[in-house]
């Protein structure tokens, strides 16, 4: 970086940092160790961030009631929004049954 450079910091790889997160990309509810920052931190915290979690609450127990098996096995990739600010999806195919 020179003097007068514009940069722009991002949370989005954070939470996927192997020196805080072993094994970063696997899914693990009982990890220990540093906590996420998928909501932010300090001033800043997410004024959202109850409201999301109880949509996860639930959203997720529903969708596992509605269907015992969802899988994406040799389905189409997802589609990722074009943004640097937002992380998302467009489309995710599973096969539900
Ligand atoms: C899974 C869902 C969500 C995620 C992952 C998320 C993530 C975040 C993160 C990382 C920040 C901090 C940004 C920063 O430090 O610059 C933030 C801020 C914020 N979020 Fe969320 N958010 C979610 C849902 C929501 C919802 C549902 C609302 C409102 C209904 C919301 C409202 C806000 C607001 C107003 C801020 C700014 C807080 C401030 O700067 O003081 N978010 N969110």
């Amino acid at each position: 970086m020179q003097a007068g450079d514009r940069i722009f910091l991002m949370l989005n790889a954070a939470n996927r940092d192997p020196r805080a997160y072993p094994d970063p990309d696997r899914v693990d509810l009982d990890r220990d160790g540093p906590p996420h920052l998928t909501f932010g931190f300090g001033p800043h915290l997410c004024l959202g961030f109850a409201l999301a979690r109880t949509e996860g609450q639930v959203a997720f127990p529903a969708l596992l009631a509605r269907w015992r098996s969802i899988d994406r096995d040799g389905l189409d990739a997802p589609q990722w929004i074009d943004s640097l600010v937002f992380r998302g999806m467009t489309a995710l195919p599973l096969r539900v049954g």
